[in-house]
């Protein structure tokens, strides 16, 4: 069975804790290079990305891989290709695709139609690779994941939803403050209820911010207009007001919190410059775990898999 990671839902517990134990090593030592060589990966960008891209280009070849950036604008998929039949294509060229696209579906069907991993570099419902780079941040500077409470403050969104998942799996108390409307997906919620109902964690939902905040160690945002919404960001900035996370909603949180961003930030929207650039943010260690966590990642994804040989030959 080809293995895919396409949600966080893809690993188990124990492959999540492994895989941060790696990443701490790869953050410790950028020069190991294992695991990919005679390996092409094609990365696939349907929406901009700054640090996706970047980091998994700088992992691929680090790791001794060759990375293939195929915009999507260049590719037939542009021009009305079927999303199966570029899969099909592409499986015989190249040994994995990290895709970032819009629906979550087409990653479902590039999966189910390809013969080789499929890596979800971020979709409309879920950012599986960002919540990576989270939790080991977090780890870094908490020093566990377990028991650790984490506030998302914002629209309840794929960064959310990753995030729900990912904190289930690791025993963490994770509360999304949302405004009306903007609730995460009622499917992630009860998945990751499930999931932390077994590690010990726990998850719930508010529409009060501060109440939301109280007692969080990790407090964490992100943009309140995704892309793909660029047209609602006007009435969005109205209606999210309340969610901004500056001095007075931090003043709340855990006199040691820190704060998170998946990033980009737009400053005076939903995180304030004195916070995103205050001494309680650890938004660009974040940003650097997105290499450390992703080499993590492909190595579980084409490290000895059988199928992976296959495709070589
Ligand atoms: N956080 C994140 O995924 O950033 P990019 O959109 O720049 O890849
Ligand atoms: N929720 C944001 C995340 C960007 C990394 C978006 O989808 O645009």
């Amino acid at each position: 069975m080809t293995r895919h990671f396409l949600t966080i839902a893809d690993l188990t517990a124990a492959e999540l804790d492994m895989l941060l134990d790696r990443a701490d090593v790869h953050r410790s030592d950028r020069r190991i290079r294992d695991g990919l060589d005679g390996t092409t990966i094609g990365l696939i960008f349907e929406k901009p990305s700054t640090r996706t891209r970047v980091s998994f280009e700088v992992a691929v070849s680090e790791l001794g891989g060759t990375p293939l950036v195929l915009s999507a604008r260049d590719l037939q998929l542009g021009r009305g290709e079927t999303v199966g039949d570029t899969a099909r294509v592409l499986s015989r060229y190249v040994h994995g695709l990290v895709v970032r696209t819009f629906a979550q579906q087409r990653l479902d069907e590039l999966a189910l139609s390809g013969t080789i991993p499929v890596i979800n570099a971020l979709s409309d419902h879920s950012h599986p690779c960002q919540a990576l780079a989270d939790l080991q941040t977090i780890r870094a500077r908490l020093g566990a994941l377990r028991g650790v409470r984490l506030t998302y403050v914002g629209d309840g969104n794929n960064v959310a939803h990753s995030l729900l998942r990912a904190g289930g799996l690791a025993g963490m108390h994770t509360t999304i403050v949302h405004p009306e409307g903007h609730a995460p997906d009622p499917v992630v919620v009860a998945e990751a209820e499930r999931t932390a109902s077994r590690s010990g964690g726990s998850v719930s939902l508010t529409t009060d911010p501060v109440d939301g905040v109280k007692g969080a160690q990790v407090v964490y945002t992100d943009v309140w207009a995704s892309m793909g919404q660029d047209d609602e960001r006007a009435s969005r900035v109205a209606r999210f007001e309340r969610y901004r996370v500056d001095a007075d909603l931090l003043a709340a949180a855990d006199n040691d919190a820190i704060v998170l961003h998946c990033l980009p930030a737009h400053r005076g929207e939903e995180i304030a410059a004195e916070v995103i650039d205050g001494p309680r943010s650890v938004v660009w260690d974040q940003a650097e775990n997105r290499l450390h966590a992703q080499k993590a990642l492909l190595e579980l994804l084409f490290g000895a898999h059988p199928r992976h040989e296959r495709a070589r030959g």
